[in-house]
């Protein structure tokens, strides 16, 4: 096991890619603080990860909430004595064109995207300093931080941002042994987290179809990734395989970034 002995933040744990990664760093022995602005995804999350004989705790906290983050950081060092690992998952997706744009909607995506992912590594940063402890610290972005996409503003300025959020952090903590990195998922095969959300006692909503399609013949592999993939690049980035890695971004989105443009190659 990759991460014996570690213990992980991973904020938005809904059966999606937050549920994929808390599975996959539990999977190889860290416990996880699966931490979610919905009580229900941070608390199913956890139990789940219990049920299958991990070591999780659920905590509710909205991550552009300083009070609340600190809060939280507190109540994971009570529970584990400290932080190893911290994925800064949760976001809000989707939006609209700069012209549609309310500012309210604007502020908020920028809030939790940006001001969250801040608020979080500042936090544990803070407590892996004063622990000595080199701890890893990842950044979920998106292939929308690398591109320009139509009809979506916020979030694709925000995970831009984000970017370099690793690593101008990631040159803040290197004194300090701690690594920051980001982490690139794109368009995400839904599956996994329908039976991920079945798994948790959840409905089962129709698949529904169409719009993964065309993601599909635009991909180079083919096919789209799924959260357990972006879990295992998160636990080689968190594990001591990557311990001179740091300031990076780890694509896992099939060859979309990295295409030239004009092909489609399974047209
Ligand atoms: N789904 C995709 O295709 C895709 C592609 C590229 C990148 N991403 C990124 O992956 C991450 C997870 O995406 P997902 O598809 O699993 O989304 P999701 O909506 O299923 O999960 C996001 C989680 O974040 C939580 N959250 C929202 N605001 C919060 C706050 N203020 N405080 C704490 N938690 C909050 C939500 O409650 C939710 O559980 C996001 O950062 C997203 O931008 C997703």
């Amino acid at each position: 096991m990759k991460l014996a002995g570690k213990v992980a933040i991973v904020t938005g744990t809904s059966p999606n890619i937050g549920g994929g990664i808390a599975q996959g760093l539990a999977d190889e022995g860290a416990a996880v603080a699966c931490v979610d602005l919905a009580p229900e995804n941070a608390q199913q999350c956890a139990d789940w990860i219990k049920g299958r004989g991990g070591d999780a705790l659920g905590i509710t906290c909205d991550v552009t909430d300083e009070t609340q983050v600190a809060a939280m950081v507190a109540r994971v060092r009570e529970t584990y004595r400290g932080v190893d690992i911290l994925v800064n998952n949760a976001g809000i997706l989707g939006g609209l064109s700069v012209l549609d744009m309310p500012l309210e909607r604007w502020t908020r995506q920028i809030a939790v995207n940006l001001t969250g992912t801040f608020l979080c590594t500042k936090h544990v940063g803070r407590l892996m300093v004063e622990q000595g402890r080199r701890g890893s610290i990842i950044v979920i972005v998106s292939t929308a931080g690398h591109q320009g996409q139509a009809g979506n503003i916020a979030y694709c300025t925000s995970k831009s941002g984000l970017l370099n959020f690793a690593r101008a952090a990631a040159m803040d903590l290197a004194k300090h042994g701690i690594r920051v990195n980001s982490l690139t998922p794109t368009a995400t095969d839904r599956e996994e987290s329908l039976e991920r959300a079945a798994a948790w006692g959840r409905p089962r909503p129709d698949r529904g179809s169409g719009r993964m399609l065309d993601f599909e013949k635009m991909v180079p592999a083919g096919r789209l990734p799924s959260p357990r993939h972006y879990a295992k690049a998160a636990v080689f980035l968190a594990s001591d395989d990557a311990e001179m890695i740091t300031g990076f971004d780890l694509r896992v989105d099939g060859g979309a970034i990295a295409k030239y443009w004009p092909w489609i190659p399974n047209a």
